[in-house]
């Protein structure tokens, strides 16, 4: 899939490209296949996309940015791998997922092997920030994982516990894309910090978002299931939103359902529908994204904050 909103970066990206693709290459013939196999099925490339638009707002260079964005890259890879075992999903990417082809024992090591790769360029890169926040970053996505897990099904967490998971499972990595782009060049402090936060914010309503999406996207072009976070008990946004409009108990009955029927989901995702809720939900990413913008204002206006403008906007009204 090639993104229009990267023309700015384009060439430099194919070249990053071509370097993760090397990257997929392992003495172990099967790991090379599932990650590859997950590399090639596409994705967006937001990441080392926003790596190489926040080196250009200082001394850029390729070269110092290349192995950042490759970091990046992988370590959202393994995340994804670990993720669709834990979600026990069939599809990403518009593919079968790794856990699908391979199954979940070559998933757990794919996706450690990703990471552990990752951690290989980071050494190598021998800038202490980038390593403490990155090693930070990841613990904090476990984080978020694992209070997603402890609170599945439960009805009555508040939005607060849904922005501290949100924060942890995609906002961070999102921000440490944009801030430590800015930090691979050297870029002065307050360049760095505008640029963190708008990748943090950016990054809340890309979650925000991906939510909306699980409940009314076209699961063609999502390439991923939909009603995903219901079967799994994930109170999302618009569910939380749906949870304190509805007076009627069913609709908390059945999202407190372990093992809901496919006739089930698509009961409370009906229920859901004829409430605000999904509109609430936008204006909650529309706030994120004006945030973002915001912080965009304090950088100097080149052609890569435009850019990051137009990914903003992109995201509020994205449908994959
Ligand atoms: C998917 O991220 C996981 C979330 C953080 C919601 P992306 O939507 O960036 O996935 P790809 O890389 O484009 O497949
Ligand atoms: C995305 O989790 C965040 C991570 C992979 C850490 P989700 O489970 O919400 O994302 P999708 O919808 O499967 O991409
Ligand atoms: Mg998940
Ligand atoms: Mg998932």
């Amino acid at each position: 899939m090639s993104f229009q909103l990267f023309r700015e970066i384009q060439a430099d990206l194919a070249r990053v490209e071509k370097e993760l693709s090397n990257y997929m290459d392992t003495d172990h013939p099967t790991l090379t296949a599932a990650s590859g196999h997950l590399l090639y099925a596409g994705g967006k490339r937001l990441r080392p996309a926003f790596v190489l638009l926040a080196g250009r707002f200082h001394n850029y260079s390729f070269e110092r940015l290349l192995p950042l964005a490759v970091t990046m890259e992988m370590i959202h890879m393994a995340t994804l791998v670990h993720d669709d075992v834990i979600d026990e999903s069939e599809t990403r990417r518009g593919t079968p997922t790794v856990r699908a082809r391979w199954g979940n024992r070559v998933s757990m090591h794919a996706g450690d092997h990703l990471f552990a790769r990752s951690l290989l360029l980071i050494a190598e890169m021998n800038n202490p920030i980038i390593a403490r926040v990155l090693a930070e970053t990841s613990v904090e996505m476990c984080e978020g994982e694992i209070q997603q897990m402890a609170t599945a099904f439960d009805v009555e967490q508040n939005f607060r516990d849904y922005l501290y998971r949100i924060k942890r499972k995609t906002a961070l990595l999102l921000s440490a894309s944009c801030q430590l782009g800015a930090v691979a060049v050297d870029a002065p402090p307050y360049m760095i910090r505008a640029l963190k936060w708008y990748g943090y914010h950016l990054g809340m309503a890309f979650q925000v978002t991906d939510d909306i999406l699980d409940l009314e996207a076209d699961e063609a072009k999502l390439g991923k299931p939909i009603g995903s976070d219901l079967r799994q008990g994930i109170m999302t946004l618009p569910v939380l939103e749906a949870i304190a409009q509805v007076q009627d108990p069913k609709l908390k009955t059945l999202l407190a359902k372990q093992e809901k029927s496919e006739r089930e989901v698509q009961e409370a995702i009906r229920i859901i529908k004829q409430t605000d809720a999904i509109a609430r939900s936008h204006r909650v990413a529309q706030l994120y994204l004006a945030k973002a913008k915001a912080e965009l204002s304090r950088l100097p206006n080149i052609p890569a904050r435009d850019s990051m403008a137009m990914i903003a906007d992109f995201i509020g009204r994205r449908s994959y």
